[in-house]
């Protein structure tokens, strides 16, 4: 019988695309969001790909009147908690928004998995939790620096806050997956990311520039100490991330112990401008970009050593960054 697993922020970006990923594998979920970030549409996708209207329900995880209504009514077996404010931008603006948050939707969902007796949660964390690390690359054992915004702080923090729990309770089994940097699209482009206004990240404003959305592209920087001056990241394609997901559901009851943190990227770093370069050419559209002065807070390069995830999720990326810049603009595309 197939876990039935609730979905925190399930009409996000990751949160729906594992959602799809879930339903196809024969998954019972149920998802929950409050739209504060997330549009409806992205539910109205899932149940194209899949055939199946998602069970979900619109709500605050901070409110725990809310949370007991959903636990008190369905027996579930696993959590996996997307709800979080993930903007660095915002967060260095709204630093209070987003401790209270991010903070506060976590130790509420962990009250009512305690007094529902859920205990298996999977928590979308970051590779943002290290910092710059001083290691390339970075596997779990690198150390937490400062974070270098207090949305990373809020992830950091909040995998403290598990390690604790786990260790003060008997039952509690985590995993924290580290997302690298996720892009891309469901192939069928009918769900992909839906940034609010104007786009931090970088592949959704790739994907508006080429549309004519955005005037040009900025490229920030092209005097970091790497191969051609920019940063290098870690692009890892949503359904990968999502595909990771599922693993985790399936391996959290064969942990070698109840709290593990997984890296989850391709092991590859490339590069801001790599990235531009390859859009151009798998999509054969134009793309306005020019470099522009250094956006601060950014760190030089980080890319994951993806190993930890392969062993004892038995899981890896399969999707080529090629793969993620077409299905990206293929959903750019459909959004006009
Ligand atoms: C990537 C690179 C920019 C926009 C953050 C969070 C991480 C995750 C993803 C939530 C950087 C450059 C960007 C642009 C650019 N958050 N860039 N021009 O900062 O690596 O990671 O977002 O899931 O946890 O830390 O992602 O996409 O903002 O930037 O040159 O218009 O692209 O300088 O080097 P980042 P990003």
């Amino acid at each position: 019988m197939k876990k039935r697993i609730l979905l925190t922020g399930g009409a996000g970006y990751i949160g729906a695309h594992t959602a799809v990923e879930l339903i196809l594998q024969g998954y019972d979920i149920l998802l929950i969001d409050d739209f504060s970030k997330s549009n409806k549409a992205l539910l109205t996708g899932i149940e194209k790909i899949t055939n199946k209207c998602p069970s979900f329900q619109e709500g605050d995880c901070k409110d725990s009147k809310f949370l007991e209504s959903i636990f008190s009514k369905n027996k579930f077996d696993t959590v996996i908690h997307f709800a979080a404010y993930k903007s660095v931008k915002e967060s260095v603006q709204e630093p209070l928004l987003y401790y209270d948050n991010n903070l506060r939707s976590m130790t509420e969902l962990l009250r009512a998995m305690n007094n529902f007796a859920v205990n298996e949660l999977i928590f979308s964390s970051s590779c943002t939790v290290y910092g710059q690390p001083d290691v390339i690359p970075v596997d779990e054992t690198a150390p937490f620096k400062r974070a270098e915004s207090p949305y990373g702080a809020t992830k950091q923090m909040c995998e403290r806050l598990l390690e604790d729990v786990v260790l003060a309770g008997e039952k509690l089994k985590v995993i924290s997956l580290r997302y690298f940097n996720p892009i891309g699209a469901h192939p069928s482009a009918l769900i992909g990311e839906l940034p609010i206004g104007v786009p931090d990240n970088l592949v959704p404003y790739v994907t508006q520039t080429a549309a004519g959305l955005r005037e040009k592209l900025t490229i920030f920087g092209d005097d970091y100490s790497t191969p051609d001056g920019s940063c290098l990241r870690d692009f890892i394609h949503v359904m990968d991330l999502a595909q990771a997901h599922v693993s985790a559901v399936e391996k959290i009851d064969s942990m070698p112990s109840r709290n593990e943190a997984f890296n989850l990227g391709t092991g590859e770093g490339v590069s801001v401008l790599g990235l531009a370069r390859k859009f151009i050419e798998v999509t054969g559209v134009k793309l306005n970009y020019e470099v522009g002065p250094r956006r601060p807070g950014d760190i030089e390069k980080v890319y994951a050593n993806p190993a930890k995830a392969k062993k004892l999720l038995g899981w890896q990326t399969k999707l080529t960054l090629e793969t993620a810049l077409a299905d990206a603009w293929r959903w750019q595309k459909q959004l006009a």
